[in-house]
C-alpha cells in the first residue's frame, strides 16, 4: 500500500497531533499511523467477522495479538516469590502508562498468584507452560521471547538468577530469556540473607555484565517475622519508572537537557516536639509528575513533603517538613526550566509551637493555638524578578467554585498555569489514584477526561514539553 502525505490539517488539529504524539512517546508520522490502524481494526473487524469462514476467523483472533510496532510491549515474569502479589499492581501501573503488557507464571509464581487473577489484569491469556500446546499454538515460546521491547522480571528470584546466569532453559520462562534479545530488567527480591549470600552476588555481577538492567532491591521489613534488611522487591512505581525511562531511552527524550522542579505531599507544621498539623495529601500527584518528568529525559529535583510513596528513580529528592524548610529547598533548586508546585503547603503554622510537650492544664478543658501564616511558595516564585522559571505551574485543591476559584488563584498567585481540581471527599482525590483536571491559563480553560494520577502527569508533561518546544520555535 502507498504511504500517505496528508495536507491540509487545521492548526488546533496539528497541535492536538503533535501533543497526543508527545504524550506517547512517538513521532507525529508514528502516531498518525497508530491511530489510522486502530481506526482500521475497529471498524474492518467487524467487516472481516462477517465473511471469513470460523478457520481463517480463529487465524485472525491470533494474529490480532500481534500489535502494532510502535506500541511499546512489555513481557512481565512473574517468579516464585512473596512480593508476587505486587506485580499485579506493577501490571496495572504499566498499562497506566500505555504499554501493553503480556505475562508469563512460572510453576512456583502460582503459589502466589493465579493465571486467573494475573490474566483479569492484563486483559489476555497468561502464559505459564513451556509444553501447553494451546499456549505454543496461539503465540509460541519463540514469538514470546522477540515480540517484546522489554522484558521485566518480578519478583526476580535468587533462583531464577541463577538460572539466568548460567544460561538454563528448563521452563517457558527461562526459555523466553535464553531466547530473547530484547533488554531484560530485574526486579530482584529474596531474603537479606540470600541477597548476601557470595553465590547470589556471582549471579548478579554475571547478569549486569550480560546487559541486565536492575531495579532494587530495597531495605525493609521482610514477609518473615523479625527479618529486615536488603532483598525487597522495589515498589511497583519504580519499576514502573525504570521500565519508561529504558523504553524512552529508545525513543525520544523530548525533556533532554531541561530542569524541572516539583513540590509534593504535605507539609507538617509543629505544634510541640510530638505533635504537628497536616492534611491528607499523599504525594502521588507530584511524584508521578516528577516520575514523568524524568522519564522524558528532565534533570528532576522534588522536594517532598513527608509522604509514604517511594522517591521516583532518576530523581534528586530533597525531604522537608515545613512549608518554609520547603521553600529555602525549592530556592536551593533554581535555576529551572519548569516549576510545578503540587505540595498541599500548609497554610498556616502554629505561632507559639511548643518547645516542650504541651501538657493538659488542670482544670482548663480548652487550648488556644495561635496561627501565623506560612509563605506562598509558588507565589513567591512566580513573582521573583531574577531566576523565574520560564513555566511555573500551580494547582488548585478547590471543595467549591472550582474553575472560578482557581481563575483568581492564577491571578493573585501570578502564575502561568492552574491545574484545578475538587478535593472534597466525595471526589476521592487526596488520597486516592485518580484525578479530574481543568486546566486554566490566561488564554482560557481546558477540561481533562477523569484520569490515574499517573496519566494527569504523562498529560501535563506532554504539555509541558509541547510548550517549551514551542518556545524554542
Ligand atoms: N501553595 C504554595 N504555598 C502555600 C500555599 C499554597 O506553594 N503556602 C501552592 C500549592 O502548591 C498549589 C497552589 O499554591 O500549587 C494553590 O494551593 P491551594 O491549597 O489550592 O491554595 P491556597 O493558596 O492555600 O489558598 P486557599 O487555601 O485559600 O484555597
Amino acid at each position: 500500500m502507498a504511504s500517505l502525505t496528508v495536507r491540509q490539517l487545521d492548526d488546533r488539529l496539528k497541535k492536538l497531533l503533535r501533543m497526543r504524539a508527545a504524550k506517547s512517546g512517538r513521532s507525529v508520522e508514528d502516531e498518525v499511523r497508530t491511530i489510522l490502524r486502530e481506526a482500521a481494526e475497529d471498524t474492518g473487524r467487524t467487516v472481516l467477522d462477517a465473511f471469513e469462514p470460523p478457520t481463517a476467523r480463529s487465524r485472525a483472533r491470533t494474529s490480532r495479538t500481534a500489535l502494532p510496532v510502535e506500541t511499546k510491549r512489555v513481557l512481565l515474569i512473574i517468579g516464585g516469590g512473596i512480593a508476587a502479589y505486587k506485580s499485579l499492581d506493577l501490571i496495572r501501573r504499566l498499562k497506566e502508562r500505555g504499554i501493553t503488557v503480556r505475562c508469563i507464571l512460572t510453576k512456583a509464581a502460582e503459589h502466589f498468584v493465579t493465571p486467573l487473577s494475573a490474566g483479569a489484569i492484563v486483559g489476555e491469556h497468561v502464559f505459564t507452560d513451556l509444553f501447553d500446546p494451546a499456549g505454543e499454538f496461539d503465540i509460541g515460546h519463540i514469538r514470546l521471547a522477540r515480540e517484546t521491547d522489554l522484558i521485566v522480571v518480578a519478583p526476580a528470584t535468587a533462583d531464577l538468577m541463577a538460572k539466568m546466569a548460567g544460561g538454563h532453559a528448563d521452563d517457558l520462562a527461562t526459555t523466553v530469556l535464553l531466547a530473547t534479545t530484547a533488554k531484560i530488567l530485574l526486579a530482584p527480591a529474596m531474603n537479606p540473607r540470600m541477597w548476601a549470600n557470595k553465590a547470589t552476588k556471582r549471579n548478579l555481577r554475571q547478569l549486569a555484565a550480560d546487559g541486565a538492567a536492575f531495579v532494587g532491591p530495597n531495605e525493609g521489613e521482610m514477609a518473615e517475622a523479625d527479618e529486615s534488611g536488603v532483598g525487597r522487591m522495589a515498589e511497583p512505581l519504580e519499576i514502573a519508572s525504570a521500565v519508561q525511562k529504558i523504553l524512552s531511552a529508545e525513543g525520544t527524550q523530548l525533556l533532554q537537557g531541561r530542569r524541572v522542579l516539583v513540590t509534593s505531599g504535605p507539609t507538617y507544621e509543629p505544634i510541640d516536639p510530638v505533635r504537628y498539623i497536616a492534611n491528607r495529601s499523599s504525594g502521588k500527584q507530584g511524584h508521578a509528575i516528577a516520575a514523568a518528568a524524568a522519564a522524558a529525559g528532565a534533570d528532576v529535583t522534588l522536594v517532598s513533603g513527608p509522604v509514604s510513596v517511594a522517591d521516583p528513580p532518576g530523581v534528586k529528592v530533597m525531604h522537608v517538613e515545613t512549608a518554609r524548610d520547603m521553600l529555602k529547598a525549592v530556592e536551593q533548586a533554581l535555576p529551572v526550566d519548569v516549576a510545578i508546585f503540587a505540595a498541599a503547603v500548609a497554610d498556616w503554622r502554629v505561632a507559639n509551637a511548643g518547645e516542650q510537650k504541651l501538657k493538659k492544664q488542670p482544670g482548663k478543658s480548652t487550648a488556644e493555638l495561635s496561627l501565623i501564616e506560612n509563605p506562598d511558595i509558588l507565589a513567591t516564585i512566580a513573582k521573583r524578578k531574577m531566576q523565574r522559571p520560564k513555566l511555573v505551574i500551580g494547582f488548585a485543591a478547590e471543595t467549591e467554585n472550582v474553575v472560578a476559584n482557581a481563575k483568581l488563584k492564577l491571578i493573585s498567585k501570578g502564575c502561568d498555569w492552574i491545574l484545578a481540581n475538587d478535593v472534597s471527599p466525595r471526589s476521592g482525590v487526596m488520597g486516592g489514584d485518580r484525578n479530574t483536571i481543568t486546566l486554566v491559563r490566561s488564554s482560557g480553560t481546558e477540561a481533562w477526561k477523569p484520569q490515574s494520577k499517573d496519566e494527569v502527569a504523562a498529560t501535563l508533561i506532554a504539555r509541558v514539553t509541547e510548550t517549551l518546544n514551542e518556545e524554542k520555535g
